[in-house]
């Protein structure tokens, strides 16, 4: 595996899930394939997840890790090809990141949307930039698009906790004080539309529809209520609006999930990638439930990491 950036790149899906499972059960069984490496982690924007499990997932497999917080810890990067740099910016990032790569046998990057610029984002100019720069692989910590690492964690945690053959998942919109991303949606969609033991569910708003190229053509379902029914998993996230890109068009509290909208599941599990807004995206009864998966989730975060690393330095 040289990156890690979607679904696409996890190659055979079940292969890569059935590791993550053995590694999971053995996590320090792998120590030789991180013996004398080293996994760089680059961070343009905040984390508390994907920047521990991570370097968790490196001491797992026996590597050294190291965090960067680009800007706050480093010089201020400047990101356009062919600038002039008289202005605030004091490295390029084609220099930082070959400089970089130096420095480690792995490179993991988050990188963030703009929100206001749809084609930059939805086009990954920053992260395709370190790509072509990079000298080694790259994971995706998340992009402007994706959050491929969460997604894996995710079909982990259903692959283990499923208590049927077929299960029926539904991506639900929830309300939110502040405009995000799509990457979560987004990525969710790009990987659960593929798992052939899925009935897979989008349900929003009107004017929430994610971008297709990731939701490839799974069923969209305006009535959340009725989405809900029957579902064995209940993963909660908010959006911005791809349509009017980066827009809160709805902040409509009926549709944050709470014992009502779980009791009409099938003893539904719920997910949510946190942070999570509590008691505005979902109710307390719910995060705290029997049901809610949200800790066991975040603890498969490492295990994610550990196995795309695994891939990657084996
Ligand atoms: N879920 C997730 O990626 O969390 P962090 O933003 O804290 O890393």
């Amino acid at each position: 595996m040289k990156k890690f950036t979607s679904f696409a790149d996890a190659g055979n899906y079940r292969a890569l899930l059935q590791q993550a499972l053995e590694i999971k059960a053995n996590p320090f069984g792998y120590q030789h394939i991180g013996r004398n490496k080293t996994v760089g982690l680059i961070f343009f924007n905040p984390s508390l997840r994907t920047r521990l499990s991570s370097v968790k997932a490196a001491y797992n497999l026996g590597a050294q890790a190291w965090v960067l917080n680009a800007g706050a810890d480093s010089w201020t990067l400047e990101m356009a090809d062919g600038a002039v740099m008289n202005g605030g910016t004091q490295e390029h990032i084609k220099d930082a990141i070959a400089v970089m790569s130096q420095y480690c046998d792995v490179l993991g990057v988050r990188t963030f949307p703009t929100l206001t610029n749809r084609e930059e984002d939805y086009n990954e100019v920053v992260f395709n930039k370190i790509v072509q720069y990079a000298t080694v692989p790259v994971i995706s910590l998340e992009s402007a698009t994706l959050h491929p690492l969460q997604s894996f964690a995710d079909l982990i945690t259903v692959a283990e906790t499923k208590l049927k053959e077929r299960v029926k998942v539904v991506l639900s919109w929830a309300p939110h004080v502040r405009a995000l991303p799509q990457c979560v949606p987004n990525s969710f969609a790009d990987w659960f539309s593929e798992i052939d033991w899925v009935d897979f569910v989008i349900t929003h708003p009107e004017g929430y529809e994610l971008a297709e190229q990731f939701t490839k053509g799974a069923r969209i379902e305006y009535d959340q209520k009725k989405a809900l029914e029957g579902a064995d998993y209940v993963y909660a996230k908010n959006w911005s609006s791809y349509r009017d890109y980066g827009k809160i068009l709805s902040q409509d509290p009926a549709w944050m999930i709470d014992e009502a909208h779980m009791a009409l599941t099938d003893n539904g599990k719920f997910m949510h990638c946190l942070p999570v807004r509590r008691n505005v995206v979902v109710s307390d009864a719910v995060l705290d439930s029997p049901n809610s998966l949200i800790i066991q989730e975040a603890g498969n975060r490492t295990f994610s990491m550990q196995t795309v690393l695994h891939e990657m330095l084996k």
